[in-house]
């Protein structure tokens, strides 16, 4: 049995088998009915939907089925029940689990207590691994991963995709620039990660100063859920926005990517130039969770 809990659980070799089993599944490579006799059990603690709804997806498409939390309100979790319980008593039901939890390290405490596989559909502001491997998998489309440069913009200090993805990433030779304003900066410990794992690193303020030097820029919105008040909130709010303007003089083939939902950080006048790329991007949560669930429920 194995769980996907962080990305720092990866070696290269094995995201790449796994975007190499999803562009299988894309291309129809796959019996229908893999999934048959597996139940999944989607307990979402917190919004979402494409994550929830791709992943109920993939188990439709694989012939399979699925429970679902979909809200704190309808579970006993208002009631006080700890995730541990919770867990323990979908384990007896499920062949999976997959979580999504407002608190940082929830997928893993529950993969202390599953005795079925774990997948960390979001944990707080920590991984979003199956986020990261869709990603990879767009830009893997489009380009070679190896030595490309990628700008990632917006809440990197909250911003759990970026996290998982910055870490996936110092394992293809990427060379990381993070534009972020003040105070949502990449925490210092994760930087100091990634160069550790002998990435280059460069910082800046303004998606301008980079911009032209990119092959994929991967925008993110303000996790405002996460802010401990909100004038710390309006204080960055509007700080960023991708216009068409700003597009004059970028690279012919530059790759916007956005793991959604955008919140006004990206003018949806982009939608309509060849950069923009976010659409397809969730579109591939679909055969990337197939070879997920696949993967982990052999
Ligand atoms: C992201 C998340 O939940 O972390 N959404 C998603 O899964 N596509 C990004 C976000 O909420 O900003």
């Amino acid at each position: 049995m194995y769980h996907i809990i962080s990305i720092r659980d990866f070696e290269r070799r094995d995201l790449d088998y796994l975007l190499d089993r999803a562009q299988e599944f894309d291309a129809g490579k796959y019996q229908p009915r893999m999934l048959e006799d597996k139940l999944a059990a989607l307990l979402f603690v917190e919004p979402s939907t494409r994550t929830r709804m791709s992943f109920a997806t993939a188990m439709a498409r694989l012939g399979g089925m699925w429970i679902s939390v979909d809200s704190v309100e309808a579970s006993s979790i208002v009631k006080g029940e700890t995730l541990a319980d919770t867990i323990r008593v979908l384990s007896g039901y499920a062949d999976a689990i997959v979580l999504r939890h407002p608190k940082e390290g929830a997928a893993r405490l529950a993969s202390e207590f599953a005795t079925v596989p774990v997948i960390n559909a979001g944990d707080g502001a920590g991984q979003h691994p199956s986020q990261t491997l869709l990603d990879l998998y767009t830009i893997r489309q489009a380009m070679p991963v190896d030595g490309i440069s990628v700008g990632l913009l917006g809440d990197l200090r909250y911003g759990r995709t970026a996290h998982s993805l910055a870490l996936a990433l110092s394992l293809y030779g990427v060379t990381l620039h993070t534009i972020a304003p003040e105070g949502l900066e990449m925490p210092e410990s994760i930087i100091f990660e990634l160069r550790e794992r002998g990435m280059e690193v460069v910082e800046h303020k303004d998606v301008q100063e980079v911009l032209q030097e990119l092959d994929v820029l991967y925008v993110t919105r303000i996790q405002r859920e996460r802010f401990p008040d909100s004038a710390s909130y309006y204080n960055v709010a509007s700080s960023y926005r991708i216009t068409p303007d700003l597009l004059t003089d970028v690279r012919e083939h530059l790759m916007i990517l956005h793991p959604l939902p955008r919140a006004g950080e990206i003018d949806p006048a982009v939608d309509r130039t060849p950069y923009a790329r976010y659409f397809e991007q969730a579109r591939n949560g679909v055969p990337v969770r197939m070879a997920l669930l696949r993967e982990v429920m052999r």
